[in-house]
């Protein structure tokens, strides 16, 4: 398995979306795996194909304790196709491509999707709680959308602006 670059905010790719898969096909398969030995490295409980810099509509999630790749799902063309519009779920949501940054973000508690495993097999899942809430974050990322979206103005520029003093740090020449 291959360890993969994640795209860090500002990249053009977080904000584009992602295409459907027509075969999950070996490269798809190979892809899947390379996503989430990123995710297990990155300490990260999900990751989106647009965060390794590939348009593919692919998510990995492992919400589970141990984290040892047995209760991984490799999901490809998720999609919602319900959501409770009773209850909602508020956690502080963070992303591998917004490092050190958080929000709460409220979001529908419990989904059912539809996806394609690592075999291109359809499956159906219902999720609450924590992994619904990181599906939907993931799915998120495959329409180009992040976090940040989701909460007041004020809070997103004061996050953006905290990103660009960074960057600008990290560009800054020592003389
Ligand atoms: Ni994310």
């Amino acid at each position: 398995m291959t360890q993969l670059n994640i795209q860090i905010i500002p990249a053009p790719v977080l904000r584009q979306v992602a295409r459907p898969i027509l075969a999950v096909d070996k490269r798809i398969a190979t892809l899947m795996e390379d996503m989430a030995e990123t995710m297990y490295k990155g300490h990260g409980i999900g990751l989106a194909a647009n965060q390794v810099g590939s348009l593919e509509r692919i998510i990995t999630v492992d919400v589970s304790e141990e984290r040892d790749g047995k209760d991984v799902f490799l999901m490809a063309n998720p999609e919602v196709s319900w959501h409770d519009p009773e209850e909602t779920f508020t956690y502080n949501e963070g992303c591998l491509s917004i490092p050190g940054h958080y929000a709460k973000v409220t979001r529908p508690r419990r989904i059912r999707l539809t996806y394609l495993n690592q075999a291109g097999k359809k499956q159906e899942l219902e999720a609450e709680d924590l992994m619904s809430q990181c599906i939907q974050h993931e799915i998120d990322h495959l329409n180009g959308v992040l976090f940040i979206d989701h909460i007041s103005k004020l809070k997103r520029d004061i996050i953006l602006k905290k990103i660009d003093k960074e960057r600008k740090e990290e560009d800054g020449h020592v003389l």
